[in-house]
């Protein structure tokens, strides 16, 4: 199996966390773009989804599930998404989509966050991937050099915003050991809106496709 026959396993797999006539929520990527394509295959009927991108909302009306805000659902029970990498904590390093925030703010809301994700993504140590930050455009330059400060080498994601109009720092050879004090540290940087580290509120589940079948982490 190649890398898009994993992400098609694992999207499919994901089913299995959908319960008929629920309100979900929905993340960002190609995975999740496999989760949505599995779902609307599968008919399994759902009330509708809290979506964490416009890419997202766009395809799942595509498919005719009515897209809500999550002020009007309050709490959700599951939210599927995926990630860019993941340790066997389940922590997640998230947003090379760019959804980053909103993500965050799904996976907050729900009571279960399913992670799907192919073998290619379990790390030892996160950081290889560089940590999407997204920041408010005024600040970029004054969070960029607290970035280097930190230790981290922040690139600018230039001609790319993101459906909050904010730009993205992705930041390499930033050290990870301790992600929770990190992503502490990096979200109360002036002018940082959220960073791209899932690790205060890991997933509760990974579900990784490898060549042998759908592994639980
Ligand atoms: C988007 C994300 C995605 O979940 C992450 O980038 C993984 O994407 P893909 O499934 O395409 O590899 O965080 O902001």
């Amino acid at each position: 199996m190649n890398q898009d026959d994993l992400k098609r396993l694992v999207g499919e797999a994901a089913l299995e966390y959908v319960q008929p006539d629920s309100i979900i929520g929905v993340g960002t990527g190609s995975t999740v773009n496999c989760f949505i394509e599995a779902l609307l295959k599968s008919r399994i009927h759902i009330e509708a989804a809290v979506s964490s991108s416009e890419a997202t909302t766009a395809l799942l009306q595509a498919g005719g599930i009515r897209v809500v805000d999550l002020n009007q659902t309050g709490g959700l029970d599951v939210y599927i998404d995926g990630a860019d990498e993941f340790d066997v904590h389940r922590r997640l390093i998230k947003g090379g989509g760019g959804a980053l925030t909103r993500e965050k703010i799904v996976a907050a809301a729900s009571k279960k966050f399913v992670c799907i994700a192919d073998q290619s993504k379990k790390v030892g140590v996160l950081g290889a991937f560089p940590l999407p930050i997204e920041v408010i455009p005024l600040a970029r330059s004054l969070v960029a050099r607290q970035l280097v400060a930190l230790g981290g080498q922040p690139e600018w994601r230039q001609g790319f915003t993101t459906d909050n109009g904010n730009w993205i720092l992705d930041v390499h050879n930033m050290d990870l050991v301790d992600p929770v004090a990190m992503e502490k540290t990096i979200n109360n940087l002036a002018g940082v809106v959220t960073c791209g580290l899932f690790a205060m509120r890991p997933a509760d589940l990974v579900l990784m496709s490898t060549q042998e079948g759908i592994k639980q982490i």
